[in-house]
């Protein structure tokens, strides 16, 4: 982070006048400012990477400490300043016990400000280049566009919050994986990461699967059975596509965010769950709330913080790190060396990927398979790309026919793919090898048994 980047501030208080005092000074200070007058405008404030916050202690009918609190919660090491005024002693003293960093006294002085302001702030661009070497520092996500780091950054702070959060952004650009962080970056680590999709599933199949069943519920249930609220107890529920959620059941689902309470199917027994819920969805909810598909009241109650992830053509600069990443990965797995010459470095960089990150690593991982030299070229990555037109082209049950030709099918999965590459990698080895299981399995470095038991496996025959 460069020094020249600017502080932001959140300024909350229900008093206009205050807020645009405190707004001005800042502006002159060189601060950038945010401003806020209830809980839920500092909530969504929080999400605007800001690096500090001063909050009136009373904010018309909402509760300053109680801000404070959830503030703290999302966002440990943030310096709150809270404005008390007279009256509000006792308040200011349980303040400072929930970890406020300073106060401010009505009627508020320029100097008194200025310098609360600037100590506050010290320290915090010292924070803020840690923290994003240890966003940066995970080994299973490259973060190397602006844009991404930005959404890792708030990422991490709304881990440590109970709020449900949306991720919104097109097929394969990296949603599963930004829940997974949720999850293990925050508090819940320890609990349950509980994965459920609301596309496409038959009412009582769904309220199943969400809300479970008591024994005899229906024809079949011959046991109780836990959904995925219940087993998600403690830690998070990741709710994928929730945009094609059944209407009914957005119904319950708001039900269970506003007081953590369901029943079984074939019950009327509350259950009480702590659950964290995350959703994601490639499509635009806010048009189908227009529309009226999906419930208003469910996107009010949820969209409180929403995740945007930016498509690979709005980050291009994450190509070629990513492209790295997947094939040292690759390597390491199958265990080979192979990089990518200068012009492959630069095709990779030009071509277009409307499957997002999960067409890039497809094809990364077909180079690594396919490529016969350790240096992969322009030459394989044509091929490669010429394969899968015309895999697209037949209507064959190829996996890779349902990824390219649809970018919007999640099935293509690495498991999927390494099956695949696999399937082709050792036909192509047989067909060398004129099918003769001993010269091939010597060609591959693979003891004859395991190739058999492998060809067995993968249903591979002549
Ligand atoms: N920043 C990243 N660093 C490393 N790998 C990534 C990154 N983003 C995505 N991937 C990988 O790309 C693939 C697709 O990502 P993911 O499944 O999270 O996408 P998605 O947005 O959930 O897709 P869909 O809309 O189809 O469900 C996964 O294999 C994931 O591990
Ligand atoms: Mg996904």
């Amino acid at each position: 982070m460069s020094m020249q980047e600017k502080m932001k501030i959140l300024v909350a208080d229900d008093e206009s006048e205050i807020r645009l005092t405190l707004e001005e000074i800042f502006a002159e200070d060189g601060y950038d400012v945010v401003c806020a007058s209830d809980e839920k405008e500092i909530l969504a404030g929080l999400t605007s990477d800001i690096d500090m916050a001063i909050i009136d202690i009373k904010l018309g009918s909402d509760n300053g400490i109680g801000v404070l609190k959830k503030i703290k919660a999302a966002n440990p090491s943030l310096p709150v300043v809270m404005i008390t005024g007279f009256g509000t002693v006792a308040l200011a003293k349980e303040a400072f016990k929930l970890g406020a960093h300073d106060f401010l006294e009505k009627p508020l002085r320029l100097l008194q400000v200025r310098t609360c302001v600037r100590n506050a702030l010290e320290g915090v661009q010292l924070r803020k280049k840690l923290n994003q070497k240890a966003v940066t520092g995970n080994g299973d996500l490259v973060l190397s566009s602006h844009a991404m780091k930005q959404l890792y950054i708030q990422a991490s702070k709304l881990s440590y919050i109970k709020e449900t959060v949306v991720i919104t952004g097109p097929s394969g650009s990296g949603k599963d994986l930004l829940a997974r962080h949720l999850h293990y970056n925050g508090p819940r680590s320890n609990g349950p990461f509980i994965a459920t999709n609301a596309a496409s599933m038959p009412l009582t199949l769904a309220e199943d699967e969400l809300f479970g069943h008591e024994k005899g519920a229906f024809t079949g249930a011959d046991k109780k059975r836990e959904g995925c609220f219940e087993r998600a107890h403690g830690g998070t529920l990741f709710i994928d596509e929730i945009a094609d959620m059944d209407i009914q059941i957005q119904a319950k689902m708001l039900r269970v965010l506003e007081n953590g309470i369901f029943s079984r199917l074939g019950s009327t027994a509350n259950v009480k769950v702590d659950v964290r819920i995350v959703c994601a969805t490639h499509k635009n909810i806010e048009l189908l709330v227009k529309e009226g598909k999906f419930r208003h009241d469910l996107w009010y109650r949820i969209s409180a913080f929403v995740l945007k992830v930016p498509g690979l053509a709005q980050r291009r600069e994450d190509i070629i790190p990513l492209a790295e990443h997947f094939l040292m990965q690759i390597c390491k797995e199958l265990g080979m060396t192979k990089k990518f010459s200068r012009g492959a470095r630069d095709l990779l960089q030009e071509i277009e990927y409307p499957g997002n990150v999960r067409e890039l690593k497809n094809l990364i991982t077909r180079l690594a398979v396919y490529a016969d030299q350790d240096e992969i070229t322009c030459d394989d990555i044509d091929a490669q790309r010429e394969k899968r037109m015309e895999s697209s082209n037949h209507n064959g049950d190829d996996e890779s026919v349902v990824m390219y030709s649809d970018g919007n099918n999640a099935m293509m999965d690495f498991k999927i793919a390494r099956i695949q590459f696999e399937k082709e990698f050792l036909r192509n080895a047989l067909e060398k090898n004129t099918w003769n299981i001993t010269a091939t399995a010597r060609a591959i470095g693979m003891a004859q048994s395991n190739l058999s038991r492998k060809l067995k496996e993968l249903e591979i025959e002549k």
